[in-house]
């Protein structure tokens, strides 16, 4: 289908058809677009092909016009950048089109790729079915279910007409000190490999044509996750920092998932904010150009991250000057869109970035939009509203409801207190998290940062579930801070980290917070069993509470569909999920990885009970 497409496209460009791939399964080598791309390439104006390289954030975008009159290539919402009308299904697919829509006005009408971070389903969007967070995918260790989850994902983006997701990250968290560890699947390479291919191939179909496909984009490339802790901005924790290492460990420790991205025709790939030996990863001919374009034969293009080249040096045109000579090819120039656009035109200009350069890198933005049908004339780039159909769906809870249940990790069972019988007189749930949406989708919900409380339309949070699985005669009562328990059959605690992302979530102390500590003590002070289900992006040392717990749950953060927890606490499903983290005994432990030379953690990579 998609063959006899492109061919036609090529007929309507007058090129010759060229080379097309052959009738062999997987993605098509996005090269084998360029009989058509270069044609339109060789119709190009140099702001044409600029404008292609140059993405605003939809927020900071001036007038709309804007679009027309630097040509722009691609736009982006970043974290919080909703629809001024505000967030809604309608509202997202409305701010589509109408971006969109400006491209139908310019000469040759190249629409743009729109990106958002659906990180964990489309999660900026109310309403949108939130799914575990990476973390909790890498301890349900199955590629299947991956593939699965980001196929829905792309279902619920193109509803709203988007067709880029940031997403997979491919990082691979060394040190849980850093607040990206839960977008991480694994502190172990190849898992992050297996698992990140699966997710490429969820969000791009076998066919990145189909309608209900989008673009994935590998993230931070590389060594994002490897970075040493105080060499962030200012001095600080270890977000945006610098991976100090020989290539050999880069290679073997951080490299891998963007090997499988590759292999798997992964159309984007995001260069990390962060250095490799000092130097910063989107300022690095080796790592851009020599490595994932040369040697791993990457075909797509590279994004920026946000405002990324600025970091590069004082001097902003000197910044854009190295960036797009090592080899990136897209810029994620929130604010900053006009001053880029002018500076590179400049640049070019003046001989200080070769024409070559600009052409490599519109052709591979050309191949992506090639291949994801946008040049299609038969198709209008705008959003097809049929697909909201499915949006937030029953069906789709149904697939994170299964990924929650197989993410749990069950760290202790004494006294085989789980499973809870649904048909117990009561049950005493308390914790600060056991009501709050907000805190059990944590971070990049709603808001860049997410928000603690009912942050999103649909979903359930654990205590509403808890009160839909028991049987009627089952009492669920609930206090915050852990009293009340006496008499009850047993005592649910569900604790953990308030939402954060990205350098706010670096922290120097993992411990539970006080408040959680004494909810447990004083459900446990009932004298009643207790089951501790902890809410966390990453391994917390929970010594203050383990003692009083007789059962703990890791959920990691799971999301809006609190029934696929409480499928396992009653025993309608056993627990499956095993560690992708090592579980440290102490601060003093951290960094700590499988495979070190000293291993000794609380939990070992891969420890998980069932019953
Ligand atoms: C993050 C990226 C994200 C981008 C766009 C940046 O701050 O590092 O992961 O894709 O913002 O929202």
């Amino acid at each position: 289908m998609k063959r006899q497409t492109l061919l036609k496209i090529a007929a309507v460009l007058s090129v010759s058809a060229g080379v097309f791939p052959n009738a062999v399964p997987g993605p098509i080598r996005l090269s084998t677009l360029d009989p058509q791309v270069k044609s339109l390439l060789a119709r190009m104006t140099l702001e044409e092909k600029i404008g292609q390289m140059t993405q605003p954030d939809q927020e900071y975008i001036k007038d709309l016009s804007d679009v027309e009159k630097y040509f722009i290539g691609s736009v982006l919402s970043g974290g919080g950048s909703d629809p001024k009308e505000g967030n809604s299904l309608q509202a997202w697919t409305d701010l589509y089109d109408r971006v969109q829509q400006r491209t139908q006005n310019t000469r040759l009408k190249i629409p743009l790729l729109y990106g958002v971070d659906a990180v964990h389903g489309h999660n900026n969007v109310a309403g949108a079915v939130v799914f575990p967070h990476n973390i909790g995918l890498g301890a349900a260790r199955s590629a299947a279910l991956v593939e699965k989850v980001e196929r829905i994902t792309a279902a619920e983006v193109r509803a709203t007409g988007i067709q880029w997701a940031f997403a997979p990250c491919v990082t691979v968290p060394r040190d849980e000190r850093w607040g990206r560890t839960y977008e991480g699947f694994s502190e172990n390479p190849q898992l992050v490999q297996e698992l990140g291919k699966a997710a490429v191939r969820g969000f791009q179909g076998s066919d990145l044509f189909s309608p209900l496909s989008v673009v994935a984009c590998a993230k931070h490339y590389v060594g994002d996750g490897g970075t040493v802790w105080g060499s962030g901005p200012q001095g600080a924790g270890l977000d945006q920092g610098d991976a100090r290492m020989e290539e050999a460990e880069l290679r073997r420790i951080h490299l891998p998932g963007y090997i499988s991205a590759v292999n798997a025709g992964v159309g984007s790939i995001m260069p990390s904010f962060s250095s490799w030996n000092g130097v910063k990863c989107s300022a690095s001919r080796r790592l851009l150009t020599e490595i994932l374009k040369q040697e791993l034969g990457f075909e797509g293009f590279l994004i920026s991250d946000y405002n990324a080249i600025d970091q590069i040096n004082p001097d902003y045109k000197k910044a854009i000057e190295i960036s797009i000579n090592a080899g990136m090819d897209m810029a994620m120039v929130p604010n900053r869109y006009r001053q880029f656009f002018e500076a590179l035109k400049q640049l070019v200009e003046e001989g200080r970035v070769p024409m070559a350069r600009i052409d490599d890198a519109v052709t591979r933005i050309l191949r992506v939009k090639f291949a994801a049908g946008l040049m299609d004339p038969n198709r209008s780039p705008l959003a097809d509203r049929s697909l909201q159909k499915t949006f937030g769906s029953a069906e789709h809870r149904l697939v994170a409801r299964e990924a929650v249940r197989q993410s749990l990790v069950l760290l202790k069972n004494r006294n085989k207190v789980l499973p809870l019988k649904k048909t117990a007189v009561r049950l005493h749930v308390a914790g600060k998290s056991a009501d709050d949406l907000g805190n059990q989708c944590g971070g990049w919900t709603i808001d860049w940062q997410g928000k603690s409380g009912a942050i999103t339309a649909g979903g359930t949070t654990l205590l509403a579930a808890l009160g839909k699985a028991v049987s009627r005669s089952t009492q669920v009562t609930y206090t915050k801070d852990g009293t009340g328990g006496a008499g009850a059959d047993a005592g649910i605690a569900v604790i953990g980290e308030p939402p954060y992302a990205e350098f706010n979530g670096d922290r120097a102390d993992l411990a539970l917070p006080k408040e959680d500590v004494d909810t447990v003590r004083n459900l446990k002070a009932a004298g009643i069993p207790v089951v501790v289900i902890l809410f966390s992006g990453r391994p917390m040392i929970i010594d203050k509470v383990l003692d009083q717990a007789d059962a703990f749950i890791a959920a990691w953060l799971p999301g809006t569909e609190g029934e696929g927890i409480t499928d396992v606490l009653f025993g309608d499903y056993r627990p499956t999920g095993r560690l992708s983290f090592s579980w440290p005994r102490s601060m003093a432990q951290i960094p700590i990885n499988v495979g070190d030379k000293k291993y000794d953690p609380l939990f070992r990579y891969g420890y998980g009970m069932s019953y």
